[in-house]
């Protein structure tokens, strides 16, 4: 669970991902809910890593229509942003509310969020950490990946050791996450992000991309050095993982297995 991430060529270092490519979004969110739905459908109880963020919405629409029982997963968001007003729609507690444990029919007092709340926030980001062990770690983790190459809130440079933490978004997310508010300086500055190694313990990561612009950031996650100046290639070292794409997403891969 709380593994670290090992060094290139280490014993069970990275094998070669699984790559879906679904024809448009939609198709690769139902491609997505599979592999989900095969966990949950194996262990009713399965604990799901939550990512927020346009990537996931598919993939959630497929889970609420598929006829099965949610009520004893467990969920874990990956990050929430610091000072935002309880309640406010772009709070991921709000977002994983509304999207995920409502529509799902997940029980609210098994889904988690990282606590923006008052000023400990190592304190809650220790708590989180510790919450994901105590659940017996993360079966799969739902992630998105940001222009940058960000996995939850990392942003580059962030140590490939980190746990969850306070994080400053890189203007480049800032802007890039624009699109959710009013006005661009209405977009935090901070958040608290489950770590690089937080997510690295999950047993299968789930990456999910759309979108033309999406295709650079998933060539250097897959091909690129593995390096902390693009965080999400260290999916390259992990044991297992199912990357999800559209064909916009995929078009900069050399080999995908479409289905
Ligand atoms: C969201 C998260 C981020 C997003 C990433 C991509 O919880 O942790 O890493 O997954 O910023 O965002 P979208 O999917 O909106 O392109």
């Amino acid at each position: 669970m709380t593994r670290g991430v090992p060094e290139a060529g280490a014993a069970g270092a990275g094998r070669s991902p699984r790559i879906l490519v679904g024809a448009d979004a939609q198709h690769a969110g139902r491609l997505a809910a599979g592999v989900v739905l095969s966990t949950v459908r194996a262990n009713p109880a399965a604990v799901l890593g939550l990512a927020t963020g346009s990537s996931p919405l598919p993939l959630y629409a497929a889970l609420a229509d598929a006829a099965v029982d949610f009520s004893r997963v467990s969920g874990f968001a990956l990050d929430e942003y610091l000072g935002l007003p309880d309640g406010h729609p772009q709070s991921y507690a709000e977002v994983i509310r509304t999207a995920v444990t409502e529509p799902l029919g997940l029980d609210p007092r098994r889904v988690h969020v990282p606590d923006p709340h008052g000023t400990d926030h190592a304190g809650h980001a220790a708590e989180y950490d510790a919450a994901i062990d105590a659940a017996g770690g993360v079966d799969v983790q739902i992630l998105g990946v940001g222009s940058n190459g960000h996995i939850g809130f990392n942003e580059p440079g962030s140590a490939f050791d980190s746990r969850t933490r306070v994080v400053a978004l890189a203007e480049r997310t800032r802007q890039d996450n624009a699109r959710f508010f009013d006005t661009p300086d209405q977009v935090p500055r901070e958040c608290l992000t489950q770590g690089i190694a937080t997510i690295f313990g999950a047993r299968h990561l789930l990456l999910i991309a759309h979108g033309a612009q999406k295709a650079e950031p998933v060539r250097r996650a897959l091909h690129g050095p593995v390096t902390e100046d693009f965080p999400a290639s260290i999916i390259q070292r992990h044991p297992r993982v199912t990357v999800v794409l559209d064909e916009a997403a995929a078009t900069l891969l050399g080999r995908t297995s479409a289905e």
